[in-house]
């Protein structure tokens, strides 16, 4: 592995499933676990130190997203972890912070997801918005805003988005694999 992307935190080093692509710029440190298929891309930084991060099958974190999590305390026993499921779509420069993501879900562009919030499956949340900390998006709908709020439910079109969109990202990094 070259360390200067998977880098150890308490002797414990990013776990990586089959096939997956990390961009040589992109930063993994701690208790992450990776599952197959997953692309991380240009200046993604995760830090699992102070709780755990894991990232489902098929799942794509794009560029300049930073995922962090929160460490546990007296008020908060078991912390935040990140979990982020199979399939999901981060777009550019998102915050996901110890938050909970289901499957199928797109992340719009510079969207910021706080502390307990859960993300249930088959779920787009538009570009630029702001789930705030223990919200609860339910499935099937879009959200758009700061705070987020339900705009309406998926179209069919876009619920096969959702989908298509990890296929494309695995895709795209086989190529980039290939080309390594
Ligand atoms: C929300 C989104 C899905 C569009 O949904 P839509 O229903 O087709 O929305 P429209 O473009 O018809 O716009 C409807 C209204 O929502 C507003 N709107 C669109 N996107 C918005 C967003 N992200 N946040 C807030 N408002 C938004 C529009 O301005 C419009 O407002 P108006 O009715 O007052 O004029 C899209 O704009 C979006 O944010 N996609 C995310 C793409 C992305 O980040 N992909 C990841 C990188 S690959």
């Amino acid at each position: 592995m070259n360390k200067t992307k998977f880098r150890s935190y308490n002797k414990i080093t990013p776990k990586l499933g089959k096939k997956v692509y990390v961009d040589e710029s992109s930063i993994l440190v701690g208790d992450i676990s990776i599952g197959d298929d997953v692309s991380i891309w240009p200046l993604v930084a995760a830090r699992g130190d102070v709780n755990t991060i894991s990232i489902g099958n098929r799942t794509n974190v794009q560029d300049g997203t930073v995922l962090h999590v929160t460490r546990k305390s007296a008020g908060n026993p078991t912390g935040n972890p990140l979990i982020i499921g199979e399939d999901v779509t981060v777009g550019h420069k998102c915050m996901l912070h110890g938050c909970t993501l289901g499957d199928r879900i797109l992340v719009g562009m510079g969207a910021i997801i706080m502390d307990g919030a859960v993300i249930e499956n088959d779920v787009f949340i538009g570009a630029g918005s702001l789930v705030p900390p223990h919200k609860t998006l339910e499935s099937g709908y879009l959200y758009v805003g700061n705070p987020i709020k339900q705009v309406r439910l998926l179209k069919e079109s876009e619920q096969a988005f959702l989908s298509q969109s990890a296929i494309n990202y695995v895709e795209l990094k086989n190529e980039y694999l290939a080309q390594q």
